[in-house]
């Protein structure tokens, strides 16, 4: 039997390496990507670590070492991973959650064949409170020609990820990504600054018990949405219900957790907003393609998010992730079977 002790150490960077050898269509130029994001996503974890300290060492207006006015920690994982990425060679162009336009490439530095978009920092209401927080990332092949990126190259539906992935700042951090071929999360080793491989190969369960939902909204959801949720709470011991509610107010966790634990997490269209709050290019997508990959589901209500039509960088989109069966039964919900 293999032990904690006998069990070899499997760096996120040699596992990204070891993929590139086993599959003929990888390139060099992907592991290089995915390096330079874990890179990124360990100078936002330093800081992140160091939130609370904000009020004992200085106010946001303090300056750090290197001269910089110290920013708020969104604004700074948006700079930061910008910046770990500009001149890697990979990218033609970038879209972050917190610029209205693409990020270009600077001129000084080569393009590359991908398109990057992110979400610096999920969850930034939760900060102060010292409650998880993650950054999510989505990569897109471009599909333009010509030395920059392009709208166009941004603009493309979930199912044309060649990657995504999160990396979750929680009790641990944990960088979860896929490349298409299945779900691997790597838990950071701070005293060595490595993400070890900790979970291998992650599945959903087929079905969950447990509904993550702001059921604040309550009363602007839909006729459907209210039923399945009254379906959820009412008790029923042969098909597991009630279900338990889980919200922590952060993406990254919330569906972290759907995807270890299963059950359905849900950002539903309502009254007010019909297509919800989430952001399909920054959050929906990577977090859809991460939860395909491993057995689940993701929907709009009709159709997978994965196959979302972007026509905008901050679009909307209802949606709804997690075991099969149970965005299975949400949708039959919503559509009024049921
Ligand atoms: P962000 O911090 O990137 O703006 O995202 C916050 C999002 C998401 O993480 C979370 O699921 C949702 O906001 C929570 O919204 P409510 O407070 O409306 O429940
Ligand atoms: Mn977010
Ligand atoms: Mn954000």
């Amino acid at each position: 039997m293999q032990t904690a002790t006998t069990k070899k150490f499997m760096t996120l960077e040699r596992f990204i390496n070891e993929q590139e050898r086993l599959y003929a269509d990888a390139t060099g130029e992907f592991s290089g990507l995915l390096h330079d994001l874990s890179l990124a996503a360990k100078l936002v974890w330093r800081e992140v670590s160091k939130a609370g300290l904000v009020n004992i060492i200085g106010s946001t207006d303090r300056m750090n070492v290197s001269g910089d006015m110290v920013k708020k920690l969104d604004e700074f994982a948006d700079e930061t991973i910008y910046k770990a990425m500009d001149h890697g060679g990979h990218l033609c162009c970038m879209a972050s959650e917190e610029n209205e336009d693409i990020l270009h490439i600077p001129d000084e530095y080569p393009d590359g064949k991908y398109v990057l978009l992110y979400d610096p920092l999920d969850g930034s209401s939760n900060i102060d409170a010292n409650i998880t927080i993650g950054s999510i990332f989505s990569i897109f092949k471009r599909v333009t020609k010509g030395r920059k990126g392009a709208l166009e190259d941004c603009l493309q539906p979930g199912y044309k990820q060649a990657a995504a992935g999160y990396i979750i700042y929680g009790s641990s951090t944990i960088f979860v990504y896929t490349a298409g071929r299945g779900v691997h999360g790597f838990t950071l080793d701070p005293s060595v600054g490595e993400f070890l491989l900790s979970h291998e190969n992650i599945r959903i369960p087929k079905k969950g018990k447990i509904y993550s939902m702001n059921e604040g909204n309550f009363c602007n959801w839909s006729d459907g949405m209210q039923r399945y949720v009254q379906h959820l709470k009412t008790p029923d011991k042969t098909s597991g219900r009630p279900y338990s509610l889980r919200y922590i107010g952060t993406m990254v966790g919330d569906a972290h957790r759907t995807l270890l634990y299963g059950g359905i997490f849900a950002y539903p269209g309502d009254k007010k907003n019909p297509e919800g709050k989430l952001r399909l290019m920054y959050e929906c997508n990577p977090m859809a393609l991460i939860i395909e990959q491993a057995g689940g589901r993701s929907s709009d209500g009709t159709k997978s998010i994965l196959q979302v039509q972007p026509t905008s960088l901050h679009q909307h989109t209802p949606v709804f992730m997690g075991s099969e069966e149970d965005v299975t039964l949400c949708e039959e919900f919503l559509q009024g079977k049921r």
